[in-house]
């Protein structure tokens, strides 16, 4: 790798849309660099699908964005796919990968005064406890719960909607009223799948008072440019190229277009369709 090049080349995957916030997020701290991003929307939810199925369908993204899209680096955009198979992607492929896990942990440290925080996140994710392993590391009690409705929403684009509104409410509600009762005082609540951070206004109003919210897409793209800067000095500051996104997705391409541009905040450009296998 040249020490003078400064447009690094960056893989990002998620399982649908939801990666988007964590793409959007890397662009606003290095926006000159070239993106690919792939959202596996065939296979879409992984949440709740088996730690085996999860490595291989993770681990053959992984594979297309550095082999065909030349990755120098991988960010997994996707809690589901950092919790199960973190170790399995990176034994896949030969570039620094870095889930959203990790991050998302050192925000809620960073945050939380009482050292009690809330997480959702999908059944996968919740059932791995790899957020309570995360936390616990840093000496803070996490409380999870799993929200499978809310994948299911946003990739609908109900991201305004009353319908998820009450399903947020419920959750939160449950969520809040179980942590309390096992003798949590948490004070932070951690948006455990990339897909939440779009529903961060509705999670904001039906949280209680006092909470605060943590989105993981942040705190993953610091630790991504800090990481990177380490290899390619300039990808920060930027004074070159600008920004180059491509978009791959394993189905539902205008699908893709048409709200992926919305969650991405500028257009995605024309999605490209790719077949993974079964
Ligand atoms: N966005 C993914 C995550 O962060 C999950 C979506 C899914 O269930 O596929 O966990």
């Amino acid at each position: 790798m040249s020490e003078t090049r400064s447009t690094p080349t960056i893989g990002v995957f998620d399982s649908g849309f939801g990666g988007l916030t964590v793409l959007a997020a890397l662009m606003r701290r290095m926006p000159h660099a070239r993106y690919s991003f792939i959202g596996d929307t065939a296979r879409l939810p992984y949440g709740s699908k088996s730690r085996r199925t999860v490595a291989r369908y993770a681990a053959e993204s992984a594979q297309f964005l550095v082999r065909e899209q030349g990755a120098e680096f991988l960010v997994i955009a996707c809690n589901t796919a950092s919790a199960l198979a973190l170790d399995a992607i990176q034994d896949a492929v030969p570039v620094p990968v870095l889930g959203v896990i990790e991050p998302g942990a050192a925000a809620a440290h960073a945050a939380s005064q009482s050292g009690d925080v809330l997480v959702i996140a999908t059944d996968a994710t919740v059932h791995s406890h790899a957020y309570k392993a995360a936390c616990a590391a840093k000496n803070l009690r996490a409380y999870e719960k799993a929200c499978p409705l809310l994948v299911p929403l946003v990739e609908e684009g109900w991201i305004n909607h009353h319908v998820t509104d009450a399903v947020v409410r419920i959750y939160l509600g449950e969520l809040t009223s179980d942590a309390a009762a096992a003798g949590m005082s948490a004070d932070t609540l951690v948006l455990g799948c990339t897909h939440y951070p779009l529903l961060r206004p509705l999670i904001e109003r039906a949280a209680p008072r006092g909470i605060t919210v943590i989105d993981s897409a942040e705190s993953t793209a610091d630790a991504a440019a800090a990481l990177i800067e380490t290899v390619v000095p300039s990808a920060s500051r930027g004074m070159s190229e600008p920004t180059e996104i491509h978009c791959f997705a394993t189905d539902s391409v205008e699908k893709f277009e048409r709200l992926g541009s919305r969650f991405l905040g500028r257009t995605t450009g024309k999605v490209q369709l790719v077949d993974l296998g079964g």
